[in-house]
Parts: C-alpha cells; structure tokens; sequence
C-alpha cells in the first residue's frame, strides 16, 4: 500500500496528471494530452481489473473487440502490493447528453445481470450505431464472457459466497466504470471484490492528501 503511494506520488511529480481514481487505483494522463495514453497505479495486486485484462487478453473470442480498453504493459509488485499499468486514454462523455449515457450505462449492467433481454438491448440500442460501431452481438461477445466470469451479481449471491472465498469477483458496472473511445463503448473495469469496502481508498487518498504533488486534475475532463 505504502508502495502504491509512493509510486503515486513519484509518477505525478514527474509531470503526470491526475485524472481519475477509484477504489484501487489512481489514473494519471501519462505525458503530453494529444498521446492519449494513461497510467493506471493500483493498490492492490487482487484487483480484479488485472483478471479483466488477462481474459480480454487471452481470450480468443475477445480477440481485437474493441469494446475492451487497450492496455499496453502491466507491471505488478506482488510483494509490495502495487502495480502500474500503461493504457489507452478513454472518456468519460460522448457526444449524446449525460442522462443518455447514464440510461445506456444502466442497461449494460442489466443486459449483464439477466434483466434485460438481448432482444430488449437491441431494440432500445440499435439506432445507436456510434456505441456499437461493429454491431451489437461483437458488444455481445463481450458481455457473455463478463456474465460467465462473474461470481457474485446481486447481494444473495453475496451472502451465499460468504467465508467461501473473499476474492469472488462481484459485478460492479456502473457508469464510471464504463467509459468511450470518440462513442464507442469501452467496458473498463467489470469487477470489485467482496471486501471492497476495507480496501484502503485511492481516491479517498488523494481527496485528503495535502501533498502538493497529489492533485486531482479534474479540469481535464471539462474541455
Ligand atoms: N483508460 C482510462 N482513461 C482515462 N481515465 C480512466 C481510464 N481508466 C480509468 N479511468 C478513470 O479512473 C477511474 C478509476 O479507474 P478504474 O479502472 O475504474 O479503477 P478502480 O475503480 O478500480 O480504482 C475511473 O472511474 C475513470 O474515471
Ligand atoms: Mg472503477
């Protein structure tokens, strides 16, 4: 954890800024803005966002879907409880309004949790060829794999995995952790553990740290 911090710490002071964080992770906008390119700092090597790119990476049927994130190089400390990863920069916005990406974000995590019907998806989504731009059964693909990979989706499932495994990976598709290449849907990070709560918070961490060199650089977003 300390690590984590550290290398937080040394990768903004050199220039790179501050511009998303979650539970695990901060992302920094690594170098000049036109390269679009990240770097993910994550606090612990359990996150379940590094399973994600495995399967995304080694799954034949998700080769090249480019409803995956581009991760270029994972570096993971095992022993020091961190690791760095190199990425494509996404967004947060879309051209459509917010309320739009927020419905569309909604009947992801439904489409995933059985609520809603391929067929329902497709009707609501299919005029939406900017979200999809290879067709909606090549974002199938993808949701499949998430579905297939997902131990716990609701909180039964919870209170029935319990002492079993604290690892099981929990669905956790809400809008931050989708985001998009110029409208193109990216599903960034489908999971968090069941003992998310007592992970310490990056973004908690940067919200208090009065480090002058831990900033959220929040204006990045806004032009
Ligand atoms: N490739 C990316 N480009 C730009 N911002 C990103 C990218 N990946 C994640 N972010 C931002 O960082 C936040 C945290 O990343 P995320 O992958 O969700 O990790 P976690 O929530 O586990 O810490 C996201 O909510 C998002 O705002
Ligand atoms: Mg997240």
């Amino acid at each position: 954890m300390a690590a984590a911090y550290k290398v937080l710490k040394n990768t903004a002071k050199a220039g790179n800024a501050i511009i998303g964080a979650g539970v695990y992770s901060a992302v920094l906008q690594s170098g000049e803005a036109w390269k679009e390119k990240v770097i993910k700092i994550g606090n612990n090597t359990d996150d379940p966002w590094l399973d994600y790119v495995n399967l995304f990476q080694k799954s034949p049927l998700l080769q090249n879907n480019i409803h995956t994130p581009c991760v270029d190089r994972v570096y993971i400390d095992h022993q020091s409880e961190y690791y760095v990863a190199n990425m494509e920069q996404l967004d947060t916005h879309t051209d459509f309004d917010n309320d739009l990406k927020l419905e569309l974000c909604d009947s992801i995590k439904n489409l995933v949790m059985g609520e809603e019907t391929k067929e329902e998806f497709r009707e609501t989504w299919a005029e939406y060829s900017e979200f999809f731009p290879s067709g909606i059964d090549h974002f199938f693909l993808l949701t499949d794999e998430i579905e297939r990979e997902t131990d716990c989706f609701t909180f039964d499932d919870e209170e029935e995995w319990d002492g079993v495994d604290d690892y099981a990976r929990k669905l956790d598709l809400h809008a931050a952790n989708i985001m998009f290449r110029n409208n193109c849907v990216v599903i960034t990070d489908p999971w968090c553990t069941l003992r998310v709560e007592d992970n310490p918070s990056m973004e908690d961490y940067i919200d208090k740290s009065d480090d002058k060199d831990i900033e959220y650089q929040c204006h990045i977003w806004s032009n």
